[in-house]
């Protein structure tokens, strides 16, 4: 890459907080801004998966500190943050990909399936990243990259709250990016479509529903975590510099409309 490039894009000298980090797409994210030159804290949930990401770390020679923390209150993303400060004294760049699903009818949804959905989609990325906001405004900005998601846009069947949690941290990356402008943070956030990772394999483990992703997506296949390295890199990376209150679109063309052509076997 050309020096000039590389002033733009390269993370070298920044520490990145990745929350859900050692997940499907965090996982990928994570080792590729470590590639870029950031200095990586990997967050989750499960140390399973911190252990897994941390032997793939070692294999590549790429630095790797991880944190367990259930992201489950304010309190809770508070202290996340005072650990992630233990190994650099600093956050320059914070990525929400926390969390879940519990795909049902409304008519089947619990108060249990609302409370904890939106705790660890919408509350987790709302206090996690009003914690790291005073540490990124001292140090002069930060960068703040949310996972919303497609289904902010168009809803599916069984995704009532999790689509509605989407939607919310799609509108909370313009109030941040708002009112956080003035400190030099940006903020903005990417939303994928079909990823295909554990967290979808209910959708695309399934005869039916792979012809119908294969008909419905216009680039022919579901996304792999790789994919969404380069959106989001780009808008963690000084280039962004003037990026600020945007939700990205990363989707193999779903959005861009539907066809009226009979499809071919
Ligand atoms: N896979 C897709 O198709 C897709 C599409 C759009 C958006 N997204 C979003 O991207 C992000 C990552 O998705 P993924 O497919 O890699 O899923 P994943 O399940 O592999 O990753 C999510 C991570 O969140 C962590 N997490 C769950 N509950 C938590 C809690 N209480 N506290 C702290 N961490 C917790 C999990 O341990 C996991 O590692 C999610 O926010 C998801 O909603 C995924």
């Amino acid at each position: 890459m050309s020096q000039y490039l590389s002033s733009l894009f390269s993370l070298a000298g920044k520490t990145a907080l990745i929350a859900g980090g050692a997940g499907a797409i965090g996982s990928a994210i994570s080792e590729a801004f470590a590639k870029a030159g950031a200095r990586v804290i990997v967050h989750d949930l499960s140390n399973e998966r911190l252990a897994g990401l941390q032997a793939r770390f070692e294999a590549e020679n790429l630095l790797f500190d991880g944190i367990q923390v259930d992201l489950d209150s304010a309190v809770a993303c508070n202290n996340l943050v005072e650990k992630a400060l233990q190994v650099t004294g600093r956050i320059d760049i914070l990525v929400n990909l926390q969390g879940i699903n519990r795909r049902k009818p409304i008519v089947d949804v619990t108060q249990d399936d609302f409370d904890i959905i939106t705790s660890v989609n919408f509350r987790s990325v709302y206090f996690l990243s009003r914690a790291v906001q005073p540490v990124m405004k001292a140090q002069g900005g930060g960068k703040i990259l949310h996972f919303s998601s497609l289904s902010a846009n168009i809803s599916f069947d069984t995704i009532s709250v999790y689509a509605a949690t989407k939607a919310a941290v799609t509108s909370l990356t313009r109030s941040m990016a708002h009112e956080w402008a003035g400190d030099n943070i940006q903020v903005n956030a990417i939303e994928p479509g079909f990823v295909q990772t554990e967290f979808t394999r209910p959708l695309w483990d399934d005869e039916y529903r792979s012809r119908w992703f294969a008909d419905y997506i216009p680039a022919g296949r579901l996304a792999v975590p790789e994919d969404l390295i380069t959106t989001s890199l780009s808008l963690v990376a000084p280039a962004s510099c003037y990026i600020t209150g945007r939700s990205v679109v990363v989707d193999g063309g779903v959005l861009s409309g539907d066809s009226w052509v009979e499809k071919q076997d």
